[in-house]
């Protein structure tokens, strides 16, 4: 067995500190390379961008200038690179599964040490993101998911049966997916791509891979180091470009296996539609998998015998960290009557001193949203809030898109529960608010579990009576697929939290568990008389 992994420490990035010279220096280069070039990969190799089919990625803090230029794929291409990991399959497969995991390994030594401030400005840039949250992310959550992958693999191979009658013997053979996988990985943590390529990989299979347009730089990086640690030529491989063809491309082969995907609710329904299309005409060899985490409309649930400090700082985080665009990130939020004052006069005064702006200034808590949708859309939400009577704002409303895509924290308290904005995904740095009256607790769990717009991803009780966090916990049972107490929806570690949510929120095959390596593997048992 290989020995038990370990979470990468986090740095603290503090004035001075050899990590913040680090980081600086390699902000500064990446700066002085823009727009940089990243060029498609095919069988191994390089290969020069083509003009006129060039894309670019645009960076949100200063959304006039470019990170990085790339080129789309066409149709041909990614046939081509169907056909290349389908070709690549079988010496993949055929590898021990040491050497497969080494490779993982090594990859996130290169992350942690000689890569760590490389990836993390190209996320800081690229994606919006403060040295904190990309410390979390492309540094320690990225290493942290290949080395408990590997854990997580080497659990499922385990896997075989316990008792031999006299006579014979059996086994379980963790075969891969006889087809190929594709992987949707979503721009808000450079992380979640590694995780949905390095799974299935780990397991034997060839990945096909499509990162957000927002985080096409950091994803080539993240495809860099692995080929750096020995990852053979068309195990995994990147194709850029239209999402709609390429979706297309890969759903019409009678090979596809599997979507591991990290996204909207909404695309994952159009994506497992198109499959069940698939499905329905006998396309395929398999029925595919379907493997997603998709979106959530999740609480923080304040009851009266809350430590109330705690609950403010926790939600501060929860909801506006990275400007509220975390799968994770608390939107709503249940308070109790006797709390209510102390709460939001806290909230407030943390809202009014938090700092916005530049991601590379260390003293901004929160950047700019990541992109003009993104910001057109919660504008929108929040104009719109602004004038309903039933809302009062009790922080922030403003937002500015003159060099970036910044949008103030925002908080809104509702005079009723019966309001849409406790049902809708919001991604982005909004809050709403419902007081609630102390003796109600019990009667809210049910309107809260109903509510949600039929997500069930994070959420989480604030209480110090053991009695209310049993109840919540059981009559939340279905409402949240990771449900903390005392603590924030967000930021579930790697070995310590595995994460998912069913309902609207995906197929709860949790993230950073065997359970969901297991979901690419066709395994055959296999009886032996003697
Ligand atoms: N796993 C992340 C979190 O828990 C979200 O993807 O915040």
């Amino acid at each position: 067995r290989l020995p038990k992994p370990f979470n990468e420490a986090n740095l603290h990035y503090a004035q001075s500190s050899p990590e913040r010279k680090g980081l600086e220096e390699a902000l500064k280069k990446l700066r002085s390379q823009l727009p940089v070039s990243v060029p498609s990969i095919r069988n191994g190799k390089e290969v020069a961008s083509s003009g006129s089919d060039q894309l670019s990625q645009h960076m949100p803090a200063e959304h006039a200038n470019v990170l990085a230029k790339y080129t789309a794929a066409t149709k041909e291409d990614v046939s081509a690179v169907i056909e290349a990991a389908l070709k690549a399959k079988q010496e993949w497969a055929d590898m021990p599964f040491f050497d497969r995991a080494a490779i993982f390994l090594r990859a996130a030594e290169l992350v942690s040490s000689k890569y760590r401030f490389e990836i993390m400005a190209a996320t800081m840039l690229g994606q919006g993101k403060n040295a904190w949250q990309a410390e979390i992310d492309a540094a320690a959550e990225l290493a942290d998911f290949y080395r408990f992958n590997v854990s997580f693999a080497q659990d499922i191979y385990d896997r075989q049966p316990t008792i031999n009658a006299p006579g014979h013997a059996g086994r379980t053979d963790w075969r891969p997916l006889e087809g190929f996988v594709y992987a949707i990985s979503p721009f808000n943590f450079t992380a979640i791509g590694g995780n949905l390529i390095s799974g299935p990989a780990l397991m034997g299979n060839t990945v096909v891979w499509k990162p957000s347009p927002s985080s096409v730089y950091a994803s080539h990086l993240v495809y860099k180091i692995l080929l750096e640690a020995g990852l053979p030529p068309n195990v995994i491989q990147i194709v850029n470009g239209d999402a709609e063809m390429i979706t297309q491309t890969v759903f019409d082969h009678p090979r596809f296996a599997a979507l591991n995907f990290t996204g909207s609710s909404d695309v994952f329904r159009h994506l497992y539609h198109k499959a069940a299309e698939g499905v329905a005409s006998k396309k395929y060899g398999d029925f595919p998998r379907m493997v997603a985490e998709t979106s959530g409309k999740n609480f923080h649930l304040i009851h009266s015998s809350a430590d109330v400090s705690n609950a403010v700082k926790h939600t501060m985080r929860a909801s506006f960290e990275y400007s509220g665009q975390k799968c994770s990130a608390c939107s709503r939020v249940y308070l109790a009557k006797s709390q209510a004052d102390a709460f939001l006069t806290e909230l407030k005064q943390h809202m009014s001193e938090t700092k916005m702006g530049d991601p590379e200034d260390f003293k901004n808590f929160l950047g700019p949203v990541i992109n003009r949708p993104a910001f057109d859309r919660v504008t929108k939400i929040i104009k719109t809030a602004n004038e309903d009577s039933r809302l009062e704002r009790i922080a922030g409303g403003n937002y500015d898109d003159s060099k970036g895509y910044y949008i103030e924290p925002t908080a809104y308290v509702s005079n009723t529960l019966d309001h849409h904005l406790f049902d809708q995904e919001l991604f982005g740095p909004v809050l709403i608010i419902y007081v609630y009256e102390d003796a109600e607790f019990e009667s809210l769990l049910a309107k809260i579990d109903a509510q949600g717009g039929g997500f069930a991803l994070t959420g989480s009780i604030f209480a110090n009576d053991p009695q209310a966090i049993r109840k919540a916990e059981n009559q939340l049972r279905y409402a949240a697929g990771n449900f903390y107490t005392n603590c924030k929806t967000t930021g579930a570690v790697i070995g310590q939290q595995s994460f998912g949510g069913a309902r609207g929120s995906g197929t709860n095959d949790k993230a950073g568990s065997a359970d969901s390596l297991r979901r690419f593997t066709s395994p055959r048992t296999l009886k032996e008389e003697f």
